[in-house]
């Protein structure tokens, strides 16, 4: 249950809305005519996105904010609505060599941000307490995991995966990152980046957190995981080639293990 204060009410007027059914997480995003609000259980990822959000506005295309507020135990954001489409919107999917060459400049807009003061830290020291408290405190979601991560060939629990992670931790490569660079998260229009949303993980982290991320969620959109409707065309070449940097196999498949304790 929520309750909109009226400084929100007023903001939204009589707009007509529509609710997100694309989002995995436990938050409500409402979508208005040319707003959307996201009402999430209050958490330090939930204020993170707010906080970032704040800082990147002269810095990347992300969505302006029109109020934060913050009750005992959730907060509302409402910010503008971005142009476009999501990149796992049809349009996108049936051009693999354009989508994939678009996410790739939006990798590389993330590197161009200075980090010099930029305070959000998500690096592995960050990550792997944050993934410690998941994994003892029972929130590391066994539903949305990859087939092969657990089982037979894989991990026995998220516990072995934790230990492993900490033992095989690489060198960091540290960048601005979005922290989860999926297609849904990256909206396009027309021929480039119209804004990154879902912040709430951004923050420095290794430049490879982005591109697995990225790469692990091109698969599975080609592979129609997500609407059933299968695409041709994507090879991870194109992914790299583009970003013009050669695939490191070893802290891509670290980076999706990491995610799965998110
Ligand atoms: N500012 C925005 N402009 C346009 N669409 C948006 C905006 N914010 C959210 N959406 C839409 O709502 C969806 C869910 O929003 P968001 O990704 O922020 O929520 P989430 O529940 O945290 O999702 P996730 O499952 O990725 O964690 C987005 O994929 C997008 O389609
Ligand atoms: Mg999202």
């Amino acid at each position: 249950m929520f309750i909109l204060s009226d400084k929100i009410k007023n903001l939204i007027g009589n707009e007509s809305f529509s609710y997100d059914d694309v989002g995995m997480s436990d938050s409500t995003v409402i979508i208005f005519i040319d707003k959307v609000l996201k009402i999430q259980t209050v958490s330090e990822e939930s204020e993170h996105e707010y906080e970032v959000m704040k800082w990147l506005q002269d810095k990347l295309p992300v969505p302006g904010i029109l109020a934060y507020e913050k009750t005992d135990d959730k907060n509302y954001l409402l910010m503008t609505k971005v142009p476009g489409e999501m990149s796992c919107a049809d349009q996108y999917m049936r051009n693999p060599e354009q989508l994939v060459n678009l996410l790739a400049e939006g990798l590389k807009m993330l590197w161009k941000v200075d980090i010099s003061n930029c305070t959000y830290m998500h690096r592995l020291d960050e990550k792997l307490q944050m993934a410690k408290y998941n994994v003892q405190n029972n929130l590391v979601d066994m539903d949305n995991v990859e087939l092969e991560t657990f089982g037979e060939n894989g991990f026995q629990s998220p516990e072995h995966l934790l230990k492993w992670l900490i033992t095989n931790r690489p060198e960091e490569e540290l960048v601005f990152s979005h922290g989860d660079f999926c297609l849904p998260n990256v909206f396009l229009s027309g021929k480039k980046i119209s804004g990154y949303i879902d912040l709430g993980r951004a923050g420095i982290a290794d430049r490879w957190q982005d591109i697995a991320l990225c790469y692990r969620s091109l698969l599975h959109n080609f592979e129609g995981k997500y609407c059933d409707k299968k695409y041709q065309g994507f090879r991870a070449d194109i992914l790299f080639e583009k970003l013009d940097i050669v695939p490191d196999w070893d802290k891509i498949r670290y980076y999706i293990l990491l995610d799965e304790l998110f």
